[in-house]
C-alpha cells in the first residue's frame, strides 16, 4: 500500500532559489527509502517540504499525498496532527537541539502527554519504555542532555520521534555527527525499529554506502532533481546516471567523513541553484556529456527493472525506440 506519494515536487526559496524541481517518490508502508546527494542538493529542503516545514515565502508546488491525502492543502490542523502521529523527522543536527535545561524523559513525555492526552503518569511510563526501545535504561529519563554521549542523545531523538507512534520516519542525517561505530549502531536501531513496527523510513545522507546498506531503495538528488531512483544495491553497485557513479565511487566504505564535502573523483562542486546551469544541471561535471546535454535537460524516466535514470545515455540502453548517444547528438 502506498504510503507516501510525491507528484512534481518544486521548492523555490525567496530570491528565485530553486531548490527542489519536480522530485516523483513513491514510498509504500514498510519500505525504506534513502535520499543521496551532495551537500546543498536539496535534501533536507524536500524533507521540510513533506510537512510543511519551509520558511514563510517559500514557493511550494506539487503534492504530496500521505495516505492519499495531499499535505501541502490540507488544513493546517489536520497539518499539525500529520506532523504527530503521521510523519515524524529526526532532523540533521538535532541532537545538539534538545533542551539543555530539561530532563530527556520530560522531553520525550511532553509530545504524548499534548498530542496523546494522556496523563503525566502515563506519559512518564511511555518516555521509559520508549528510552529502552532505542536501547538506553529507563532510568536514563531523568538526566539532562549535557550527561550523555552524542550517541545516546540521537537515540532520545530517535524515541522522540517514535513518541507519537508516526507510521513515517524521516531522518536527515541522522548519524553524520557520530563516530563510524556509533553510526552503525544508530543504523541498525534505526532499521529495528522500522522493522518492528512496519513503518515507512526516508534516510537523508550525503553517503550513498551508508543508505545502499540500510535502506530498499535510493533515490540519487543532483541540483534538486532526482537523477536516479532504484534498488538501493543495484543503484549503490551499478549505477545508470554519472553522477550517481560518481557518487557512488566517492563511497567506498561507510561513514567516511572526509568524503562529504568533495567526493573523490567528482571534481567541481553542484551549480548555485539561483543560477542553473542550462540543458542538464550535471553537464558541466559529467566526464561523458554530450553537446545535446548543454541545451536539453532530461527527465527521469524507465530504466528497465524497477529503476529510473534522468540521463541522455540511458535513454540509449533502453530497449525501444529510443535514440542512440550519436542520433542525441546531432538531434535526430
Ligand atoms: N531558507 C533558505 N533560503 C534560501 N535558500 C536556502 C534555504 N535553505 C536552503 N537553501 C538553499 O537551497 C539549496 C538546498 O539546500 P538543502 O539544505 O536542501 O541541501 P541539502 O542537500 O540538505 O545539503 P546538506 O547535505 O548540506 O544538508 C542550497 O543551495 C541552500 O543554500
Ligand atoms: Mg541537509
Amino acid at each position: 500500500m502506498t504510503l507516501l506519494q510525491v507528484r512534481n515536487l518544486e521548492v523555490t526559496y525567496p530570491g528565485g532559489v530553486a531548490a527542489v524541481r519536480g522530485v516523483d517518490l513513491r514510498l509504500a508502508a514498510g519500505q525504506k527509502l534513502g535520499v543521496a546527494g551532495e551537500s546543498g542538493c536539496g535534501k533536507s529542503t524536500l524533507a521540510l517540504a513533506l510537512l510543511r516545514l519551509l520558511p514563510a515565502g517559500t514557493r511550494v508546488g506539487g503534492e504530496v499525498l500521505l495516505d492519499g491525502e495531499d499535505v501541502l492543502t490540507m488544513r493546517w490542523g489536520q497539518v499539525r496532527a500529520v506532523r504527530w502521529a503521521g510523519a515524524s523527522i529526526v532532523f540533521q543536527g538535532a541532537m545538539h537541539s534538545l533542551n539543555p535545561v530539561h530532563r530527556v524523559g520530560d522531553q520525550i513525555a511532553e509530545p504524548i502527554l499534548l498530542h496523546r492526552k494522556a496523563t503525566p503518569a502515563v506519559a512518564k511510563k511511555q518516555a521509559g519504555e520508549l528510552l529502552e526501545r532505542v536501547g538506553l535504561p529507563a532510568a536514563r529519563a531523568t538526566a539532562y542532555p549535557h550527561e550523555l554521549s552524542g550517541g545516546q542523545r540521537q537515540r532520545v531523538m530517535i524515541a522522540m520521534a517514535l513518541a507519537c507512534a508516526p507510521r513515517l520516519i524521516i531522518a536527515d542525517e541522522p548519524t553524520t555527527a557520530l563516530d563510524v561505530m556509533i553510526q552503525a549502531q544508530i543504523l541498525r536501531l534505526i532499521e529495528q525499529l522500522v522493522a518492528e513496527q512496519d513503518l515507512g523510513l526516508i534516510m537523508i545522507s550525503h553517503d550513498l554506502a551508508v543508505l545502499a546498506d540500510t535502506c530498499d531503495r535510493l533515490a540519487v538528488m543532483y541540483a534538486g532533481r532526482v537523477v536516479e531512483e532504484g534498488p538501493a544495491r543495484t543503484v549503490y553497485e551499478d549505477a545508470l546516471h554519472p553522477y550517481a557513479k560518481a557518487l557512488s565511487a566517492a563511497f567506498p566504505r561507510i561513514g567516511d567523513p572526509a568524503s562529504r564535502f568533495a567526493p573523490r573523483g567528482l571534481p567541481g562542486d553542484p551549480p548555485d541553484p539561483a543560477a542553473l546551469p542550462s540543458g542538464c544541471a550535471f553537464h558541466p561535471r559529467c566526464p561523458v556529456a554530450l553537446d545535446v546535454c548543454a541545451v536539453d535537460d532530461q527527465e527521469l524516466r524507465e530504466a528497465g527493472a524497477g529503476r529510473r535514470a534522468a540521463c541522455v545515455r540511458v535513454q540509449a540502453t533502453v530497449p525501444g525506440p529510443a535514440a542512440t548517444a550519436e542520433d542525441a547528438r546531432s538531434g535526430t
